[in-house]
Protein backbone atom coordinates (compact mmCIF):
# COMPACT_ATOMS: atom_id res chain seq x y z
CA UNK A 1 0.00 0.00 0.00
CA UNK A 2 0.96 3.80 -0.85
CA UNK A 3 2.80 5.26 2.61
CA UNK A 4 -0.67 7.41 3.95
CA UNK A 5 1.85 9.64 5.83
CA UNK A 6 5.54 10.04 6.02
CA UNK A 7 8.37 12.18 8.66
CA UNK A 8 11.53 13.18 7.59
CA UNK A 9 14.87 12.33 10.16
CA UNK A 10 18.55 12.12 9.37
CA UNK A 11 18.64 8.43 10.90
CA UNK A 12 16.20 5.47 10.97
CA UNK A 13 16.88 2.77 13.81
CA UNK A 14 14.45 -0.02 13.30
CA UNK A 15 14.50 -1.90 16.76
CA UNK A 16 14.95 -1.39 20.07
CA UNK A 17 17.03 -3.77 21.54
CA UNK A 18 20.78 -2.65 23.24
CA UNK A 19 21.94 -2.24 19.65
CA UNK A 20 19.19 0.02 18.07
CA UNK A 21 18.97 2.26 21.41
CA UNK A 22 22.33 2.56 21.70
CA UNK A 23 22.79 3.68 18.33
CA UNK A 24 19.93 6.10 18.52
CA UNK A 25 21.18 7.59 21.75
CA UNK A 26 24.49 8.48 20.37
CA UNK A 27 23.25 9.61 16.92
CA UNK A 28 21.21 12.05 18.91
CA UNK A 29 23.54 12.95 21.06
CA UNK A 30 25.77 14.12 18.27
CA UNK A 31 22.64 16.18 16.92
CA UNK A 32 21.37 13.86 14.44
CA UNK A 33 17.49 14.04 14.01
CA UNK A 34 16.88 10.43 14.95
CA UNK A 35 14.01 8.27 15.23
CA UNK A 36 13.30 5.16 16.53
CA UNK A 37 10.78 2.43 15.62
CA UNK A 38 9.90 -0.46 16.53
CA UNK A 39 7.51 -3.59 16.33
CA UNK A 40 5.90 -3.95 19.24
CA UNK A 41 6.92 -1.63 23.01
CA UNK A 42 10.31 -0.44 23.29
CA UNK A 43 11.52 -3.29 25.71
CA UNK A 44 9.87 -6.01 23.88
CA UNK A 45 12.94 -7.39 22.01
CA UNK A 46 15.43 -9.97 22.63
CA UNK A 47 17.40 -7.90 24.67
CA UNK A 48 15.62 -8.04 28.12
CA UNK A 49 15.82 -11.66 28.03
CA UNK A 50 19.53 -11.73 28.10
CA UNK A 51 20.77 -13.80 31.28
CA UNK A 52 23.24 -14.53 31.78
CA UNK A 53 25.15 -11.39 31.29
CA UNK A 54 27.81 -9.34 29.29
CA UNK A 55 31.83 -10.56 28.42
CA UNK A 56 34.07 -8.44 28.49
CA UNK A 57 37.90 -8.22 29.93
CA UNK A 58 37.05 -6.58 32.97
CA UNK A 59 38.89 -9.15 35.63
CA UNK A 60 42.38 -9.30 36.98
CA UNK A 61 45.07 -11.74 35.40
CA UNK A 62 42.21 -11.13 31.90
CA UNK A 63 43.28 -9.27 28.44
CA UNK A 64 41.50 -8.52 25.16
CA UNK A 65 43.80 -11.17 23.93
CA UNK A 66 42.49 -13.67 25.87
CA UNK A 67 39.09 -13.23 25.51
CA UNK A 68 39.73 -12.87 21.42
CA UNK A 69 41.59 -16.69 21.46
CA UNK A 70 38.28 -17.73 23.30
CA UNK A 71 35.99 -16.10 20.45
CA UNK A 72 38.05 -17.68 17.84
CA UNK A 73 38.33 -21.05 19.15
CA UNK A 74 34.33 -21.01 19.24
CA UNK A 75 33.92 -19.47 16.33
CA UNK A 76 35.59 -22.82 14.59
CA UNK A 77 37.46 -21.34 11.87
CA UNK A 78 35.11 -18.42 10.86
CA UNK A 79 35.52 -15.52 12.77
CA UNK A 80 36.92 -12.29 11.27
CA UNK A 81 39.76 -11.92 13.24
CA UNK A 82 39.78 -8.07 12.78
CA UNK A 83 36.69 -7.37 13.61
CA UNK A 84 37.13 -9.55 17.09
CA UNK A 85 39.86 -8.04 18.09
CA UNK A 86 37.90 -4.67 17.63
CA UNK A 87 34.73 -6.08 20.10
CA UNK A 88 37.26 -7.65 22.47
CA UNK A 89 39.46 -4.34 22.69
CA UNK A 90 36.57 -1.84 22.34
CA UNK A 91 34.57 -3.78 24.73
CA UNK A 92 35.95 -3.14 28.39
CA UNK A 93 35.02 0.94 27.86
CA UNK A 94 32.30 0.61 26.29
CA UNK A 95 30.80 -1.78 29.15
CA UNK A 96 32.24 1.28 31.26
CA UNK A 97 30.12 3.71 29.38
CA UNK A 98 27.08 1.47 29.47
CA UNK A 99 27.43 1.92 33.38
CA UNK A 100 28.21 5.55 33.16
CA UNK A 101 24.69 5.66 31.26
CA UNK A 102 22.88 4.11 34.55
CA UNK A 103 22.96 0.34 33.90
CA UNK A 104 23.65 -1.28 37.52
CA UNK A 105 25.81 -4.55 37.41
CA UNK A 106 26.43 -6.88 40.25
CA UNK A 107 29.24 -6.37 42.51
CA UNK A 108 31.48 -8.42 44.17
CA UNK A 109 30.37 -8.97 48.12
CA UNK A 110 31.80 -5.99 50.04
CA UNK A 111 33.35 -3.96 47.26
CA UNK A 112 32.73 -2.20 44.30
CA UNK A 113 34.09 -4.41 41.67
CA UNK A 114 32.06 -5.83 38.88
CA UNK A 115 31.38 -9.40 39.90
CA UNK A 116 32.51 -11.67 37.21
CA UNK A 117 31.10 -15.40 36.01
CA UNK A 118 32.02 -18.00 33.74
CA UNK A 119 29.68 -19.65 30.89
CA UNK A 120 31.34 -22.36 28.28
CA UNK A 121 34.14 -21.21 26.08
CA UNK A 122 35.41 -18.94 28.76
CA UNK A 123 39.04 -19.67 29.98
CA UNK A 124 38.13 -16.61 32.40
CA UNK A 125 35.29 -15.33 34.96
CA UNK A 126 34.84 -12.47 32.32
CA UNK A 127 30.93 -12.43 32.31
CA UNK A 128 29.49 -9.36 34.16
CA UNK A 129 25.91 -9.72 35.04
CA UNK A 130 23.13 -7.97 36.75
CA UNK A 131 19.76 -8.64 39.20
CA UNK A 132 21.66 -12.08 39.38
CA UNK A 133 20.43 -13.51 35.72
CA UNK A 134 18.37 -10.54 34.59
CA UNK A 135 21.00 -9.00 32.92
CA UNK A 136 19.20 -8.36 30.03
CA UNK A 137 16.40 -6.80 31.89
CA UNK A 138 18.99 -4.13 33.22
CA UNK A 139 20.08 -2.96 30.24
CA UNK A 140 17.33 -2.78 28.46
CA UNK A 141 16.01 -0.88 31.38
CA UNK A 142 18.68 1.41 31.87
CA UNK A 143 18.12 2.38 27.99
CA UNK A 144 14.46 2.25 27.35
CA UNK A 145 14.66 5.25 30.56
CA UNK A 146 17.55 7.08 28.80
CA UNK A 147 15.51 7.13 25.70
CA UNK A 148 12.71 8.21 26.86
CA UNK A 149 13.81 11.33 28.56
CA UNK A 150 15.23 11.86 25.52
CA UNK A 151 12.41 11.32 23.17
CA UNK A 152 10.60 14.88 22.54
CA UNK A 153 7.17 13.11 21.96
CA UNK A 154 5.39 12.81 18.66
CA UNK A 155 7.50 12.74 15.49
CA UNK A 156 7.64 16.40 13.63
CA UNK A 157 6.78 17.98 17.36
CA UNK A 158 10.04 18.41 18.48
CA UNK A 159 9.97 19.98 22.29
CA UNK A 160 12.78 21.86 23.94
CA UNK A 161 15.22 18.99 25.81
CA UNK A 162 16.41 20.09 29.28
CA UNK A 163 19.77 22.08 27.74
CA UNK A 164 17.14 23.99 25.52
CA UNK A 165 18.66 22.92 21.83
CA UNK A 166 16.10 21.32 19.96
CA UNK A 167 15.02 17.63 20.97
CA UNK A 168 16.19 15.20 17.94
CA UNK A 169 15.21 11.61 19.11
CA UNK A 170 11.44 10.22 18.91
CA UNK A 171 10.32 7.18 18.98
CA UNK A 172 6.93 4.98 17.33
CA UNK A 173 6.23 1.74 18.64
CA UNK A 174 4.21 -0.64 17.32
CA UNK A 175 5.88 0.05 13.95
CA UNK A 176 6.65 -2.82 11.69
CA UNK A 177 9.35 -1.91 9.03
CA UNK A 178 8.02 -3.22 5.69
CA UNK A 179 10.43 -2.12 3.08
CA UNK A 180 13.67 -0.05 2.44
CA UNK A 181 13.18 3.25 0.58
CA UNK A 182 16.01 3.89 -2.42
CA UNK A 183 17.00 6.66 -4.32
CA UNK A 184 17.45 6.34 -8.26
CA UNK A 185 21.15 5.43 -7.45
CA UNK A 186 20.03 2.53 -5.33
CA UNK A 187 21.00 4.84 -1.93
CA UNK A 188 18.89 4.46 1.12
CA UNK A 189 16.28 7.05 1.43
CA UNK A 190 14.28 5.62 4.76
CA UNK A 191 11.87 3.07 5.32
CA UNK A 192 8.20 1.87 4.72
CA UNK A 193 6.46 0.80 8.17
CA UNK A 194 2.79 -0.30 8.87
CA UNK A 195 1.89 1.57 12.69
CA UNK A 196 -0.68 0.31 14.98
CA UNK A 197 -2.86 2.68 17.20
CA UNK A 198 0.04 5.07 17.59
CA UNK A 199 -2.56 7.96 16.83
CA UNK A 200 -0.94 10.57 14.57
CA UNK A 201 1.30 8.16 12.64
CA UNK A 202 -0.92 5.20 12.65
CA UNK A 203 -1.42 2.78 9.22
CA UNK A 204 1.50 2.48 6.37
CA UNK A 205 4.25 5.60 6.72
CA UNK A 206 7.48 6.39 5.71
CA UNK A 207 10.75 7.84 7.33
CA UNK A 208 12.62 9.71 4.76
CA UNK A 209 16.19 9.12 6.04
CA UNK A 210 19.54 8.49 4.29
CA UNK A 211 20.51 6.77 6.72
CA UNK A 212 18.81 3.52 8.34
CA UNK A 213 20.15 1.02 11.16
CA UNK A 214 18.60 -2.44 10.90
CA UNK A 215 18.76 -3.72 14.80
CA UNK A 216 15.83 -5.76 14.28
CA UNK A 217 17.32 -8.84 16.45
CA UNK A 218 17.23 -12.56 15.48
CA UNK A 219 14.61 -14.81 13.89
CA UNK A 220 14.91 -17.46 16.68
CA UNK A 221 10.78 -17.77 15.27
CA UNK A 222 11.70 -19.70 12.38
CA UNK A 223 12.07 -22.84 14.81
CA UNK A 224 8.80 -24.39 16.94
CA UNK A 225 11.01 -24.11 20.32
CA UNK A 226 13.01 -21.12 20.63
CA UNK A 227 14.54 -19.14 23.70
CA UNK A 228 13.43 -15.98 21.45
CA UNK A 229 10.33 -13.81 22.11
CA UNK A 230 7.60 -13.95 19.51
CA UNK A 231 8.36 -10.74 17.64
CA UNK A 232 12.36 -12.52 17.09
CA UNK A 233 10.89 -13.45 13.18
CA UNK A 234 13.78 -12.05 10.73
CA UNK A 235 12.54 -8.94 9.76
CA UNK A 236 15.57 -7.24 8.92
CA UNK A 237 16.84 -10.14 7.14
CA UNK A 238 14.17 -10.26 4.90
CA UNK A 239 14.07 -6.52 4.60
CA UNK A 240 17.81 -6.49 3.72
CA UNK A 241 17.74 -9.32 1.14
CA UNK A 242 14.39 -7.25 -0.55
CA UNK A 243 16.96 -4.53 -0.85
CA UNK A 244 19.54 -6.49 -2.58
CA UNK A 245 21.64 -6.30 0.43
CA UNK A 246 24.12 -9.32 1.12
CA UNK A 247 23.73 -11.77 4.05
CA UNK A 248 25.99 -14.19 5.04
CA UNK A 249 26.93 -17.12 7.61
CA UNK A 250 22.72 -17.66 7.59
CA UNK A 251 23.05 -21.86 8.16
CA UNK A 252 24.82 -20.74 11.70
CA UNK A 253 22.01 -21.08 14.03
CA UNK A 254 22.94 -21.60 17.43
CA UNK A 255 21.09 -23.84 19.77
CA UNK A 256 21.53 -23.20 23.10
CA UNK A 257 22.23 -26.54 25.12
CA UNK A 258 20.00 -26.07 28.52
CA UNK A 259 16.76 -24.99 27.65
CA UNK A 260 13.82 -26.06 30.06
CA UNK A 261 12.41 -29.05 28.71
CA UNK A 262 8.56 -28.74 28.33
CA UNK A 263 7.75 -32.01 26.21
CA UNK A 264 8.28 -32.49 22.18
CA UNK A 265 5.71 -30.67 21.39
CA UNK A 266 6.80 -27.67 23.22
CA UNK A 267 6.56 -24.43 20.58
CA UNK A 268 7.33 -20.96 21.09
CA UNK A 269 9.55 -18.93 23.36
CA UNK A 270 10.97 -21.62 26.27
CA UNK A 271 12.88 -20.78 29.43
CA UNK A 272 16.45 -20.73 29.29
CA UNK A 273 18.78 -22.00 31.93
CA UNK A 274 21.71 -19.43 31.93
CA UNK A 275 25.25 -20.86 30.88
CA UNK A 276 25.62 -18.80 33.86
CA UNK A 277 24.41 -21.94 36.05
CA UNK A 278 26.78 -24.23 34.50
CA UNK A 279 29.55 -21.68 35.03
CA UNK A 280 28.30 -21.54 38.80
CA UNK A 281 29.44 -25.21 39.29
CA UNK A 282 26.35 -27.40 37.46
CA UNK A 283 26.39 -30.77 36.14
CA UNK A 284 25.21 -31.94 33.23
CA UNK A 285 23.53 -35.29 33.90
CA UNK A 286 22.04 -38.31 31.44
CA UNK A 287 18.75 -40.31 32.24
CA UNK A 288 21.24 -42.41 34.67
CA UNK A 289 22.15 -39.60 36.87
CA UNK A 290 26.24 -39.54 35.19
CA UNK A 291 28.14 -36.66 34.21
CA UNK A 292 28.43 -37.20 30.43
CA UNK A 293 30.62 -34.16 29.51
CA UNK A 294 33.41 -34.97 31.67
CA UNK A 295 36.12 -36.50 29.22
CA UNK A 296 34.50 -35.27 25.92
CA UNK A 297 36.29 -32.17 26.16
CA UNK A 298 39.20 -30.29 28.85
CA UNK A 299 36.57 -27.59 30.06
CA UNK A 300 33.51 -30.48 30.31
CA UNK A 301 30.12 -28.82 30.71
CA UNK A 302 31.71 -25.19 29.91
CA UNK A 303 32.92 -26.22 26.46
CA UNK A 304 31.52 -24.42 23.87
CA UNK A 305 27.54 -24.64 22.92
CA UNK A 306 27.52 -26.25 19.95
CA UNK A 307 29.77 -29.02 21.72
CA UNK A 308 27.31 -29.14 24.75
CA UNK A 309 24.42 -28.97 22.32
CA UNK A 310 25.67 -32.03 20.13
CA UNK A 311 26.37 -34.28 23.08
CA UNK A 312 22.97 -33.74 24.97
CA UNK A 313 21.63 -34.42 21.86
CA UNK A 314 23.96 -37.66 21.72
CA UNK A 315 23.26 -38.73 24.72
CA UNK A 316 20.00 -38.92 24.58
CA UNK A 317 19.33 -40.56 21.26
CA UNK A 318 21.80 -42.80 22.78
CA UNK A 319 19.24 -43.47 25.71
CA UNK A 320 16.38 -43.30 23.80
CA UNK A 321 14.71 -39.79 25.93
CA UNK A 322 14.12 -36.44 24.88
CA UNK A 323 16.43 -34.72 27.15
CA UNK A 324 19.05 -34.28 29.98
CA UNK A 325 19.21 -32.81 33.18
CA UNK A 326 20.56 -29.84 34.72
CA UNK A 327 21.56 -30.54 38.22
CA UNK A 328 21.96 -27.80 40.20
CA UNK A 329 20.80 -29.45 43.91
CA UNK A 330 24.10 -28.60 45.96
CA UNK A 331 23.42 -24.62 45.11
CA UNK A 332 21.36 -24.41 48.18
CA UNK A 333 18.46 -22.67 48.49
CA UNK A 334 19.88 -19.29 49.21
CA UNK A 335 22.38 -19.14 46.71
CA UNK A 336 19.54 -20.19 43.85
CA UNK A 337 17.19 -17.58 45.19
CA UNK A 338 20.47 -14.36 45.00
CA UNK A 339 21.93 -15.68 42.14
CA UNK A 340 19.29 -17.42 39.77
CA UNK A 341 16.33 -15.83 40.54
CA UNK A 342 14.53 -15.66 37.29
CA UNK A 343 15.57 -18.86 36.17
CA UNK A 344 14.24 -20.16 39.80
CA UNK A 345 11.33 -18.39 39.56
CA UNK A 346 10.60 -20.16 35.86
CA UNK A 347 11.17 -23.39 36.65
CA UNK A 348 8.61 -23.59 40.15
CA UNK A 349 6.06 -21.84 37.22
CA UNK A 350 6.46 -25.07 35.71
CA UNK A 351 6.33 -27.55 38.66
CA UNK A 352 10.20 -27.92 38.70
CA UNK A 353 12.18 -26.84 41.70
CA UNK A 354 16.01 -26.98 40.97
CA UNK A 355 16.33 -26.87 44.75
CA UNK A 356 15.22 -30.50 45.52
CA UNK A 357 15.29 -31.99 41.59
CA UNK A 358 17.51 -31.97 38.53
CA UNK A 359 16.30 -29.41 36.08
CA UNK A 360 15.01 -31.41 32.27
CA UNK A 361 16.84 -29.86 29.50
CA UNK A 362 17.23 -29.99 25.86
CA UNK A 363 18.68 -28.07 23.28
CA UNK A 364 16.27 -25.07 21.38
CA UNK A 365 17.03 -22.82 18.84
CA UNK A 366 18.85 -19.54 20.55
CA UNK A 367 21.01 -16.98 18.13
CA UNK A 368 21.48 -16.62 14.18
CA UNK A 369 25.02 -16.48 14.11
CA UNK A 370 24.89 -14.87 10.90
CA UNK A 371 22.63 -12.32 9.05
CA UNK A 372 23.25 -9.02 7.16
CA UNK A 373 26.93 -8.95 6.28
CA UNK A 374 28.79 -5.82 7.60
CA UNK A 375 31.78 -4.18 7.63
CA UNK A 376 33.86 -2.86 11.06
CA UNK A 377 31.51 -0.25 10.66
CA UNK A 378 27.93 -1.71 10.40
CA UNK A 379 27.54 -1.03 6.82
CA UNK A 380 25.94 -3.26 4.96
CA UNK A 381 26.59 -3.57 0.84
CA UNK A 382 23.51 -1.32 0.43
CA UNK A 383 25.10 2.26 0.86
CA UNK A 384 23.17 4.06 4.04
CA UNK A 385 21.94 0.65 5.31
CA UNK A 386 23.68 -0.79 8.58
CA UNK A 387 22.85 -3.50 10.53
CA UNK A 388 23.66 -4.30 14.61
CA UNK A 389 23.08 -6.76 16.93
CA UNK A 390 22.05 -10.28 16.49
CA UNK A 391 20.46 -9.39 13.00
CA UNK A 392 24.26 -8.60 11.48
CA UNK A 393 27.28 -10.74 10.43
CA UNK A 394 30.13 -8.88 11.32
CA UNK A 395 32.11 -12.07 11.55
CA UNK A 396 32.57 -11.63 15.33
CA UNK A 397 30.82 -15.04 15.59
CA UNK A 398 31.97 -17.25 12.87
CA UNK A 399 30.67 -20.29 13.09
CA UNK A 400 29.25 -20.11 16.68
CA UNK A 401 28.97 -17.27 19.07
CA UNK A 402 30.80 -17.23 22.27
CA UNK A 403 28.40 -17.05 24.96
CA UNK A 404 27.76 -13.48 26.12
CA UNK A 405 29.63 -11.94 23.01
CA UNK A 406 26.07 -10.88 21.94
CA UNK A 407 24.86 -7.70 23.84
CA UNK A 408 28.45 -6.63 23.43
CA UNK A 409 28.53 -6.88 19.87
CA UNK A 410 25.18 -4.91 19.63
CA UNK A 411 27.01 -2.20 22.37
CA UNK A 412 30.57 -1.84 20.59
CA UNK A 413 29.15 -1.90 17.06
CA UNK A 414 26.51 0.17 17.78
CA UNK A 415 28.94 3.17 19.08
CA UNK A 416 31.00 2.69 15.49
CA UNK A 417 27.72 2.73 13.03
CA UNK A 418 26.64 6.19 15.41
CA UNK A 419 30.55 7.39 14.96
CA UNK A 420 29.83 6.76 10.95
CA UNK A 421 26.83 7.98 10.64
CA UNK A 422 28.21 11.19 12.17
CA UNK A 423 31.27 11.72 9.80
CA UNK A 424 29.41 11.22 7.40
CA UNK A 425 27.16 14.44 6.94
CA UNK A 426 24.36 12.26 6.86
CA UNK A 427 22.11 15.57 7.48
CA UNK A 428 21.55 16.33 4.10
CA UNK A 429 17.46 15.78 3.28
CA UNK A 430 17.08 12.41 1.78
CA UNK A 431 16.91 12.69 -1.80
CA UNK A 432 13.22 12.24 -3.27
CA UNK A 433 12.47 8.54 -2.81
CA UNK A 434 11.34 6.18 -4.74
CA UNK A 435 9.04 4.03 -4.46
CA UNK A 436 9.45 0.72 -2.49
CA UNK A 437 9.74 -2.67 -3.80
CA UNK A 438 6.99 -4.38 -5.74
CA UNK A 439 4.40 -5.55 -3.44
CA UNK A 440 5.31 -9.06 -2.24
CA UNK A 441 2.93 -11.85 -2.26
CA UNK A 442 2.10 -12.06 2.17
CA UNK A 443 1.80 -15.55 3.74
CA UNK A 444 -1.40 -15.90 5.38
CA UNK A 445 -0.38 -15.51 9.19
CA UNK A 446 -1.26 -19.17 10.09
CA UNK A 447 1.73 -20.16 7.70
CA UNK A 448 3.95 -19.11 10.68
CA UNK A 449 3.26 -22.21 12.23
CA UNK A 450 3.89 -24.47 8.94
CA UNK A 451 7.15 -23.10 8.47
CA UNK A 452 8.33 -23.84 11.89
CA UNK A 453 7.50 -27.14 11.72
CA UNK A 454 9.10 -27.65 8.03
CA UNK A 455 12.34 -26.24 9.67
CA UNK A 456 12.61 -27.89 12.85
CA UNK A 457 11.92 -31.17 11.59
CA UNK A 458 14.66 -30.79 8.40
CA UNK A 459 17.01 -28.23 9.88
CA UNK A 460 17.18 -27.85 13.68
CA UNK A 461 20.45 -29.04 15.52
CA UNK A 462 20.79 -32.58 13.11
CA UNK A 463 20.67 -31.50 9.52
CA UNK A 464 21.40 -33.90 6.89
CA UNK A 465 21.10 -33.77 2.76
CA UNK A 466 17.47 -35.63 2.64
CA UNK A 467 16.03 -33.49 5.41
CA UNK A 468 17.47 -30.11 4.21
CA UNK A 469 15.50 -31.48 0.70
CA UNK A 470 12.38 -32.08 2.48
CA UNK A 471 12.43 -28.96 4.31
CA UNK A 472 13.96 -26.89 0.88
CA UNK A 473 10.56 -28.82 -0.84
CA UNK A 474 8.38 -27.62 1.66
CA UNK A 475 9.20 -24.19 1.53
CA UNK A 476 8.71 -24.01 -1.84
CA UNK A 477 5.30 -25.78 -1.44
CA UNK A 478 4.77 -22.63 0.70
CA UNK A 479 5.91 -19.60 -1.18
CA UNK A 480 4.27 -21.40 -4.64
CA UNK A 481 0.78 -21.22 -2.62
CA UNK A 482 1.10 -17.53 -1.22
CA UNK A 483 2.33 -16.80 -4.52
CA UNK A 484 -1.34 -18.20 -6.36
CA UNK A 485 -3.03 -16.68 -3.00
CA UNK A 486 -1.72 -12.99 -4.29
CA UNK A 487 -2.64 -13.84 -8.06
CA UNK A 488 -6.09 -14.65 -7.04
CA UNK A 489 -6.80 -12.31 -4.62
CA UNK A 490 -9.96 -11.08 -5.97
CA UNK A 491 -12.65 -10.27 -3.03
CA UNK A 492 -14.75 -13.26 -4.18
CA UNK A 493 -11.31 -15.72 -4.12
CA UNK A 494 -10.70 -14.13 -0.35
CA UNK A 495 -7.64 -15.93 -0.23
CA UNK A 496 -4.91 -13.83 0.03
CA UNK A 497 -4.16 -12.38 3.62
CA UNK A 498 -4.94 -8.42 4.93
CA UNK A 499 -1.26 -6.96 4.85
CA UNK A 500 -1.02 -6.70 8.63
CA UNK A 501 1.62 -7.74 11.34
CA UNK A 502 0.90 -11.30 11.18
CA UNK A 503 1.19 -11.85 7.43
CA UNK A 504 4.52 -9.58 6.87
CA UNK A 505 5.92 -11.89 9.73
CA UNK A 506 5.40 -15.01 8.32
CA UNK A 507 6.75 -13.73 4.78
CA UNK A 508 9.64 -12.75 6.65
CA UNK A 509 10.02 -16.03 8.49
CA UNK A 510 9.54 -17.72 4.84
CA UNK A 511 11.86 -15.53 3.46
CA UNK A 512 15.02 -16.47 6.12
CA UNK A 513 14.15 -19.81 6.11
CA UNK A 514 14.72 -20.40 2.37
CA UNK A 515 17.71 -18.80 2.65
CA UNK A 516 18.91 -20.40 5.47
CA UNK A 517 18.12 -23.86 4.05
CA UNK A 518 20.00 -22.77 0.86
CA UNK A 519 23.42 -21.95 2.96
CA UNK A 520 22.89 -25.59 4.95
CA UNK A 521 22.37 -27.66 2.06
CA UNK A 522 26.15 -25.82 0.35
CA UNK A 523 27.61 -26.86 3.56
CA UNK A 524 28.62 -30.08 3.09
CA UNK A 525 30.68 -30.57 6.69
CA UNK A 526 29.79 -30.29 10.45
CA UNK A 527 31.15 -27.00 11.39
CA UNK A 528 30.19 -24.91 14.45
CA UNK A 529 26.27 -24.94 15.18
CA UNK A 530 26.21 -26.46 11.75
CA UNK A 531 25.70 -30.50 12.58
CA UNK A 532 25.27 -32.50 9.44
CA UNK A 533 24.64 -36.27 10.17
CA UNK A 534 25.44 -37.16 6.72
CA UNK A 535 29.25 -35.10 6.91
CA UNK A 536 30.39 -35.49 10.21
CA UNK A 537 33.46 -33.55 10.10
CA UNK A 538 34.70 -30.27 9.56
CA UNK A 539 36.59 -29.77 6.09
CA UNK A 540 39.35 -26.79 6.09
CA UNK A 541 40.37 -27.33 2.58
CA UNK A 542 36.53 -26.74 1.30
CA UNK A 543 34.52 -25.39 3.41
CA UNK A 544 36.10 -22.43 5.58
CA UNK A 545 34.47 -19.66 3.50
CA UNK A 546 31.41 -18.14 3.75
CA UNK A 547 28.23 -18.13 1.66
CA UNK A 548 27.20 -14.50 0.87
CA UNK A 549 24.03 -14.63 -0.70
CA UNK A 550 21.80 -11.78 -2.11
CA UNK A 551 18.42 -12.55 -3.25
CA UNK A 552 18.36 -13.56 -6.73
CA UNK A 553 22.33 -14.44 -7.33
CA UNK A 554 24.84 -15.59 -4.26
CA UNK A 555 28.49 -16.38 -3.92
CA UNK A 556 31.22 -17.92 -1.80
C1 LIG B 1 22.91 -17.58 28.69
O1 LIG B 1 22.68 -16.89 29.68
O2 LIG B 1 23.21 -18.76 28.74
C2 LIG B 1 22.82 -16.94 27.35
C3 LIG B 1 24.06 -16.24 27.10
C4 LIG B 1 24.21 -16.00 25.63
O3 LIG B 1 23.37 -16.41 24.82
O4 LIG B 1 25.22 -15.42 25.27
Amino acid sequence: PAPGWSITADVVVVGSGVAGLTTALRCAAAGRRTVVVTKARLDDGSTRWAQGGIAAALGDGDSPEQHLADTLVAGAGLCDEEAVRTLVTEGPDAVHRLIAAGARFDTAAGSDEIALTREGGHHRRRIAHAGGDATGAEISRALVAAVRAADSGAPDAPTPRGDGRPADLRTIENALVLDLLTDAEGRTAGVTLHVMGEGQHDGVGAVHAPAVVLATGGMGQVFSATTNPPVSTGDGVGLALRAGAEVSDLEFVQFHPTVLYLGPDAEGQQPLISEAVRGEGAHLVDADGTRFMVGQHELAELAPRDIVAKAIMRRAQEQGVGHMYLDARHFGAQMWEHRFPTILAACRAHGIDPVTEPIPVAPAAHYASGGVRTDLYGRTTVPGLYACGEVACTGVHGANRLASNSLLEGLVFAERIAADITANGTTAPAAAPVEARAPLPLLVPEARTAVQRIMTAGAGVLRSAASLARAADDLDRLQREAAEAAVDASPAAAKAPEPGVEAWEATNLLCVARVLVAAARRREETRGCHWREDHPDRDDALWRRHFRITLGADRT
